[in-house]
């Protein structure tokens, strides 16, 4: 279809959709588009969302304006629990934030907003029955009741559930900054501002905790009209219970063998308030407990065996290990995980029915408003699509492909992904100093894993702004390079190909004294003064074992050592950033051979 003038577009929507989303609604649509119309059918307006963001990823400009290919489409998703969870504990993300990445979660068809609302760092809602929250625990940052509602309205219009959660009976010092005598412990408390596991744990002894519990879900079950809500029940380490006599010897009147029991005992308890208040309870993994009844839903993050074993007791379950986003892992990694492969693979196909899908996490430990985007996307579009699309689609090059048009269509649609990492170039090198900053950035990514907890004393006053709090977790020039490199190894690269991996490698190598004055009189970026002297080592290397694989592939053996040795060097973490490119110049001088 091209522009003109005569053409239709027709939408038939059969029936309206519901005033509060509920999981397993249909989503699907058909699309189809001819030379002259298009049509879009579906059952109800879920589905028109999904067909008319499906229809703008296919508009396509050409010699006569904007085009639609001929397609007949028809869909609908595999799994119908496909989420983002955003932790706005750690860092408080404004409601604008939230929406814009809501638009980006529509242009995906994720349909459900896990809102991680409390941690030891801070509450972040409004409570009217509970003031104290917003008033000893948030900071000043926390969302009225109205700005939920807000965002619940953006979300429902976009085909997306808001399932809140509210962290318990660990990862509660917010709560106990406001009220202490939740505690296990008794004293005063303060939000938290580092990182990691706390001892601070409700006292699940206390029939008052159950009394505000109740309090509290009545008034959040009210704000929230998802049928689902989370409890959290993660990482509760036990100390202190451990420390409370009478509480040890509470757990022995119960015959609670073990701290999990007590957890067990107190998410029990818990599950009858959230399920009096009409809802359905959902936490993490270390809920499972063959005392809680079937209908709660438990989420994966320590494995995807817990998925597994909870689907073989009767619940129901979400995968999140493998989507962490926080991680700093390509995308490639988290496409690669399939709910339904793995420790899951030998469940029964009524077990497998139990798993109903899967988010992405976004902790928010290491990001701000600013570069949370760039966390998020475009790697989450790869989860998105391995939760909606059939196990089959996944090759690489393809979703790669596909997912370098989508990032540019999500920065239409608000995100800031690409743009604020060109901005944040601009605000550490000053105008002039953002091109050659660039070359070096472009081939580092993030420290992996949790590594960066260990580099330095982060807390959530630090300010994220180096160069690893401004670069894309992935870098796309270090991957096509070593796919350039991967070719050229396997005797398939072209003479142009080599010529591209040669230039790259000199602009590597020759990078050092452009960027070497806007390096040498800011704090900031200072650090990275030794990632650009080992950037000219791995390239001059790398342009070396490209000279000698030419001319035969011999090489000298005490060069091949100095430069392996060198490459394992550069390798490691500097400034909290990985030079990328280090594995495929170990690969070009692994290939020479000694002389
Ligand atoms: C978690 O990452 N502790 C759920």
């Amino acid at each position: 279809l091209q522009n003109d003038s005569a053409a239709t577009f027709t939408i038939t929507c059969a029936a309206p959709g519901s005033n509060v989303q509920s999981l397993g609604e249909d989503e699907s649509y058909r699309l189809e588009v001819t030379s002259t119309a298009i049509h879009l059918d579906a059952p109800n307006s879920l589905g028109v969302v999904h067909g008319l963001q499906t229809l703008l990823q296919l508009v396509q400009v050409g010699p006569q304006g904007f085009g639609v290919p001929a397609v007949a489409i028809k869909d609908q998703p595999r799994f119908p629990w496909r989420g983002l969870l955003i932790d706005v504990a750690r860092h408080f993300m404004p409601v604008e934030v939230i929406k814009r990445n809501l638009d980006g979660m529509e242009a995906v068809k994720f349909n459900v907003l896990h809102w991680h609302l409390s941690d030891d760092q801070g509450f972040r809602v409004e409570s009217k029955k509970l003031p104290k929250f917003q008033q000893m625990s948030s900071e000043g940052m926390y969302y009225t009741q109205a700005e939920i509602k807000e965002v619940i309205e953006y979300a429902h219009d976009r085909g997306i559930r808001v399932v809140p959660e509210f962290d318990m009976p660990g990862h509660a010092t917010s709560w106990f900054a406001a009220y202490p005598e939740l505690a296990s412990e008794a004293g005063t408390y303060q939000v938290e501002h580092k990182w990691g596991v706390f001892n601070p744990a409700m006292d699940p002894t206390r029939e008052e905790t159950y009394q505000l519990l109740d309090d509290f879900i009545g008034e959040m079950a009210s704000l929230f009209p998802d049928q689902y809500f989370h409890i959290g029940g993660d990482e509760v380490n036990g100390k202190a219970w451990s420390k409370n006599p009478k509480i040890q010897e509470f757990k022995t009147g119960h015959e609670l063998r073990k701290n999990h029991d007590l957890q067990a005992w107190f998410n029990k308890r818990l599950q009858e308030i959230v399920k009096k208040h009409g809802k359905t309870m959902l936490g993490w993994d270390e809920i499972l407990h063959p005392d809680l009844p079937k209908e709660i839903v438990v989420q994966s993050w320590r494995g995807q065996k817990s998925l597994a074993d909870a689907a073989r007791q009767g619940y129901r379950g979400l995968l999140s290990s493998g989507y962490y986003l926080d991680l700093m892992e390509p995308a490639s990694q988290h496409y690669a995980m399939e709910p339904l492969a793995g420790a899951t693979a030998d469940l029964t196909a009524e077990e497998k029915q139990r798993i109903l899908g899967g988010e992405a996490c976004m902790w928010a430990e290491y990001v701000t408003p600013a570069n949370i985007d760039g966390r998020i996307w475009p790697r989450a579009a790869a989860v998105a699509e391995r939760l909606w699309s059939a196990p089959e689609v996944r090759d690489l090059d393809s979703m790669y492909a596909r997912l370098k048009k989508i990032s540019a269509d999500l920065e239409w649609a608000g995100l800031t992904h690409r743009s604020n990492y060109r901005l944040m170039l601009e605000i550490l090198s000053g105008p002039n100093g953002p091109h050659a900053l660039k070359v070096l950035a472009d081939v580092l990514e993030p420290v992996k894993g949790y590594a960066r907890e260990k580099a330095r004393d982060y807390n959530s006053l630090t300010p994220l702004n180096r160069l690893v709090d401004s670069i894309p977790p992935e870098s796309d020039v270090a991957r096509d390079f070593a796919s350039m490199t991967t070719r050229l190894l396997a005797h398939a690269s072209i003479a142009e190909e080599q010529d591209t991996m040669r230039k790259w490698l000199a602009t590597w190598r020759d990078n050092a004294p452009q960027l070497w004055p806007v390096l040498k009189n800011n704090a900031l970026l200072q650090e990275l003064v030794p990632s650009s002297q080992n950037l000219t080592s791995v390239a001059t290397a790398g342009l070396q074992a490209l000279d000698y694989l030419r001319a035969g592939g011999h090489a000298p053996a005490t060069w091949r050592e100095q430069q392996l040795a060198m490459l394992e060097q550069t390798g490691k973490a500097q400034a909290e950033l990985l030079n990328m490119i280090v594995p495929s110049v170990q690969k070009l001088v692994t290939a020479t051979k000694p002389e």
